[in-house]
């Protein structure tokens, strides 16, 4: 199809979208646990968060090298800059959420490891103000990114049930 979005862009997309899911899924998880039993979830949660810290990473790289093709005429010029706004603050929430998370786990003094093959560096040291700081900053950034990608769902499925052809540049070829 034309003006649709080149395959590792649309690879990155879902799967980006579905390690957030999984990640706040086990957050939620992890919260409910007694610490005995949190620090194995926990490690999983952190991983999974690192890979996506690296993805958007990727991801962000790609779209400067692949620009997104150009949305017709029959969108709005409103529409546009606003689909725009939420987008980029998206990729803005997807690195800093992970970063505050890592940061809150070295500040914790815990290394930010990566499925055990290795770990983030430990830019900072055991720091409780930081720790707090930080933890509170993950929170908060998170249920944002939550709110935020609700609202980026919500125009999809607007698009996909408008059949404007919007939906289709992020889907799979036929
Ligand atoms: C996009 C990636 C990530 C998402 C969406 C995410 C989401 C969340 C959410 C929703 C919570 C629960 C907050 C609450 O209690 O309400 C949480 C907690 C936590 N996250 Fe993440 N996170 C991500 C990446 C990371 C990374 C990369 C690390 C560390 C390397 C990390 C470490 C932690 C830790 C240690 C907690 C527990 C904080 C506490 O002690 O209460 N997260 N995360």
């Amino acid at each position: 199809m034309k003006d649709q979005y080149n395959g590792v862009a649309r690879f990155l997309h879902w799967s980006i979208a579905l390690l957030i899911i999984v990640n706040v899924l086990v957050a939620l998880y992890m919260d409910e646990l007694p610490k005995a039993d949190k620090i194995s979830v926990e490690s999983l949660h952190r991983s999974i968060g690192i890979l996506i810290l690296e993805m958007v990473i990727f991801r962000i790289f790609w779209a400067f090298y692949k620009p997104a093709p150009p949305l017709p005429d029959s969108i709005p010029a409103k529409e546009k800059k606003l689909g725009k706004i939420v987008q980029h603050s998206l990729y803005l929430l997807m690195l800093l959420v992970p970063v505050f998370g890592y940061l809150l786990t070295i500040t914790e003094g815990d290394p930010a490891s990566f499925f055990n093959l290795y770990n983030l560096p430990a830019i900072m040291g055991e720091n409780e103000a930081w720790q707090e700081f930080f933890e509170e900053g993950h929170e908060i950034l998170a249920w944002t990114l939550v709110a935020l990608s609700s609202l980026h769902i919500a125009a999809g499925i607007k698009h996909l049930i408008s059949k404007d052809g919007i939906f289709e540049r992020m889907w799979p070829k036929k």
